[in-house]
């Protein structure tokens, strides 16, 4: 079948619709990689299995991630005349009993996290389907989200065009090439106030307006899924769980701008995500949502994927674009703005993931709808993926303006095992800790530079009273040295020295002069770098020797790690009044630093031990205490 007409698409929705919400079961799996990662593929086969030697007659779905990864593997359970439920972390057996459940028409309470509300027919309106079971909004995990860019995921099967169309996809395409002239798609997206998602916040509308008035044929549309910042998966999850979003959004760009010919550039170590998308571009050009003539509107354009070798330089536009064409993967000056002069020299409008599965969000729905979310000059909503030292853990689409209090204590439940939260970073490596002391800033792109951290394109991770804050500038700076393309002299040795520089620090041998040295690099790294990654390499270097600046002076002049994590500077000992004498620690050192015997007391040999933790992290008595 091919999707010519409206009226095509609308066949489709109502068959997309009869697959999402059945007559019968239907039990969906998130089966993006973090859900795989917890076995949710373990968890499927046995639903399967259970379900066929009971004779269970169910729709069995592996959908993207359902956001609240920490819970993983998630099921979610929908039976006509009973209600939906979520199931948190399931395992195969605990899998079969939830099937032998089903089959006996009860909607068992064990391991259930929520109850989903869901207005159809066949599902009772009445949502408290389990008595002490919250409903889903009722959890602080769920509460202050508003999904937009995640709107789909862990809802449909991202393999299903019939699932996305069935959840208003395609409707955006169909009102911009049947309703709308070009001119009109780049001022609603304009009017909208969108800003791109990968980092800078640059408004979308804008660049789309730059790229339409430039000279030059053919155009091209690029999609940016080169995400490579460390604790950072948000773009591979759309990409996993909602591929079509991402295909329609540029499909809508392509038509806003001229351009016939599309790029998905994406990481080659994202595999399941490379695939879906394939799948989904295969599947949109069978139908005819890619090739020639779309919906009967003259309009043509199709969708390449091209694999990146894994360089977190090559997520920068220039460089990614020099990468595209076969050439090394650096960045060159601005201007020319790829807007301008982009791929082959074309003009060449690049964004995110996630601005792409905005933009189809957006001319659905229209920019007064979505500039009503978040704050002024700040509109839409952000997604983050929310690590580190956390209680709540996943991913999480908030509106722009929410405090970052209410993502960390609220959406994060604040610190894990209940220490205490101490700061947080944002931005991934080009990114800065901001201390706690700052959590009631919103969150958006000018209030996050301004407190010296950048919003990024999402990773969050958050750092308690463990962390040491040297060592993390540390983490940071080696990151982006070995990332660095060496092509400007200020990255490729400013990033080392002042790797070099932490590095004596966190091994006991700096010295005050090297603190003020330190800054000074970092300010010369930061205004005379060619591209992105040289200007906010120093940015976590900055920002902690801006709030966290006794850290550093402990290390320095008293030869102290106040975290207790810098192995130089640090002691453990066994606290007698704890030890219960169960030798657990004598048994793991590496080293063999203890002695003592059973039901005795043990002891760490100083000399012999080399500060790595083991006992520390294993002692169920909590009696090895660190000296900091
Ligand atoms: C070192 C570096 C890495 C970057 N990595 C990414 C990335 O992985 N994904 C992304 O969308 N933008 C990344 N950017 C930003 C892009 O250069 C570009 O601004 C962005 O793709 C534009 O899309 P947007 O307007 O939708 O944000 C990176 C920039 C720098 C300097």
């Amino acid at each position: 079948m091919e999707i010519r007409t409206h009226s095509d698409l609308e066949k489709l929705r109502y068959n997309g619709l009869s697959i999402l919400y059945p007559q019968r079961p239907r039990i969906s799996v998130g089966m993006a990689t973090c859900g795989l990662a917890a076995g949710a593929a373990a968890v499927f086969d046995a639903l399967r299995e259970e379900a066929d030697i009971l004779g269970f007659d169910f729709m069995l779905v592996a959908t993207g991630c359902i956001g609240y990864c920490q819970q993983e593997p998630l099921v979610d359970v929908r039976m006509p005349d009973l209600g939906r439920v979520l199931y948190a972390r399931m395992t195969p057996e605990r899998a079969r009993k939830l099937i032998s459940a089903l089959a006996a028409g009860e909607l068992p309470a064990e391991h259930a996290l929520a109850s989903i509300p869901e207005e159809t027919s066949n599902i009772p309106k009445n949502s408290e389907v389990l008595s002490g079971v919250p409903l889903i909004n009722e959890l602080p995990f769920y509460a202050r989200q508003h999904k937009i860019i995640l709107r789909n995921s862990g809802l449909i099967d991202p393999c299903s065009i019939q699932e996305y169309v069935a959840r208003s996809g395609y409707q955006s395409l169909s009102r911009a090439l049947l309703n709308l002239s070009p001119q009109d798609v780049i001022d609603e997206i304009t009017r909208s106030g969108l800003r791109g998602r990968g980092g800078g916040g640059f408004p979308t509308g804008k660049k789309w307006q730059v790229c339409s008035d430039a000279t030059g044929n053919p155009r091209y549309i690029i999609c940016n899924a080169d995400e490579g910042d460390p604790g950072a998966y948000m773009d591979r999850t759309v990409l996993e769980s909602d591929p079509y979003s991402i295909i329609e959004g540029m499909t809508i760009g392509g038509y806003a701008i001229g351009a016939s010919n599309g790029y998905v550039y994406v990481r080659n170590e994202y595999p399941l995500a490379i695939e879906r998308i394939n799948h989904a571009i295969d599947r949109a050009s069978e139908l005819g949502l890619l090739g020639e003539d779309i919906l009967e509107s003259d309009f043509s354009f199709s969708i390449e994927v091209v694999r990146g070798a894994g360089a977190f330089v090559c997520g920068e536009e220039t460089a990614l674009i020099a990468s595209i064409e076969g050439g090394l993967g650096e960045p060159r000056p601005r201007p020319p703005y790829p807007a301008i002069s982009g791929l082959w020299g074309k003009p060449t409008i690049i964004n995110n993931v996630k601005t792409w599965a905005s933009v189809s969000a957006i001319v659905v729905n229209g920019a007064g709808w979505y500039s009503s979310i978040g704050t002024e000059g700040n509109a839409g909503t952000v997604v983050f993926s929310l690590v580190g030292k956390v209680a709540n853990t996943g991913l999480v689409e908030v509106p722009l303006g929410l405090t970052l209090k209410d993502i960390i204590e609220g959406i994060g439940n604040g610190g894990l095992d209940g220490k205490r939260v101490k700061a947080v970073q944002t931005g991934g490596p080009s990114g800065g800790c901001l201390p706690a002391s700052l959590f009631h800033l919103p969150v958006d792109y000018e209030s996050l530079t301004e407190a010296g951290s950048i919003m990024g394109s999402g990773g969050m991770v958050v750092m308690d009273e463990d962390t040491c804050m040297v060592d993390v500038a540390r983490y940071f700076l080696n990151f982006t040295m070995a990332e660095s393309c060496g092509k400007c002299t200020s990255c490729r040795e400013g990033t080392h020295y002042m790797y070099e520089i932490l590095s004596r620090i966190v091994e006991g041998k700096g010295t005050p002069d090297d603190i003020n040295l330190l800054e000074e690099i970092a300010k010369w790294v930061k205004g005379t770098s060619l591209c992105g990654l040289g200007q906010t390499a120093p940015n976590p270097v900055l920002s902690t020797l801006r709030y966290f600046r006794d850290e550093y002076d402990a290390h320095v002049g008293e030869k102290r790690c106040p975290a207790g994590v810098c192995r130089a500077l640090i002691q453990l000992t066994i606290d007698p009044d704890l030890c219960n004498g169960c030798g657990l620690c004598k048994r793991e050192c590496p080293m063999e630093a203890i002695s003592g015997e059973k039901k005795k007391l043990y002891f760490i040999d100083p000399e012999l031990c080399t500060h790595c933790r083991t006992c520390y992290d294993i002692c169920p008595e909590g009696a090895v205490k660190i000296l900091r």
